[in-house]
């Protein structure tokens, strides 16, 4: 297994205006992450299953054709349809196939590895879902990035990642693991 290490200078994302320290999105998640994977999203339609307040899909927004999300948390998905982003709302693993987000990037960080592990498998083999490249994606070398790149094939990318606490003070979080997958074949019906 390939793991390809990303260097990437940190972007600041709180500035002071007139003495008060004042917070651009994203407030969670670096805009690291996407600026490390252009190359794998320019251009394509993307997917963020469970997109939380949407954070990531701002940054992805910025290469990616289009971005729509799926979150079933009512406090998360609100925030990020305030935002103005496009959001389906409910279960990730319920969503009626004809309603399924056809994309050519299905981006994923479930709460636990084993769900993502879960949100990978149904991908692959999701009816729906043709060609398309997964990125499975957990903080500090999440053990189902490795789990999900040995069992369907593909790379690891590690892209330095930090986030902001309610606080305001930077959190050195360590690496971002991504998991690159690609899917080869589908069935779009
Ligand atoms: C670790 S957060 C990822 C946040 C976001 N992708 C980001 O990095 O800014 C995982 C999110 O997945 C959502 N989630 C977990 N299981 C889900 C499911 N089955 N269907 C839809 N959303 C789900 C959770 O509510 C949570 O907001």
């Amino acid at each position: 297994m390939e793991i390809i290490d990303i260097e990437l200078d940190p972007i600041a994302i709180t500035e002071q205006v007139k003495g008060e320290m004042v917070r651009h999105f994203p407030w969670r998640s670096a805009s690291t992450v996407p600026e490390g994977l252009k190359v794998i999203i320019s251009g394509k339609s993307l997917c963020d299953v469970g997109c939380a307040e949407g954070d990531l899909m701002v940054q992805f927004a910025k290469y990616a054709s289009s971005v729509v999300g799926i979150e079933m948390d009512p406090d998360r998905f609100s925030v990020a349809i305030n935002r103005g982003l496009t959001v389906k709302v409910g279960n990730f693993f319920r969503i009626r196939k004809a309603e399924f987000p056809v994309c050519e990037v299905y981006h994923l960080w479930g709460p636990s590895p084993e769900t993502s592990q879960l949100m990978v498998d149904h991908l692959m083999a999701h009816p729906k879902v043709g060609e398309c490249t997964i990125l499975t994606a957990g903080r500090n070398g999440a053990p189902h990035v490795k789990r999900s790149v040995e069992k369907w094939g593909g790379k690891v990318l590690a892209i330095p990642y930090e986030e902001w606490s309610e606080q305001l003070e930077r959190i050195e979080a360590g690496k971002w693991w991504i998991g690159v997958i690609e899917k080869k074949t589908g069935v779009h019906v």
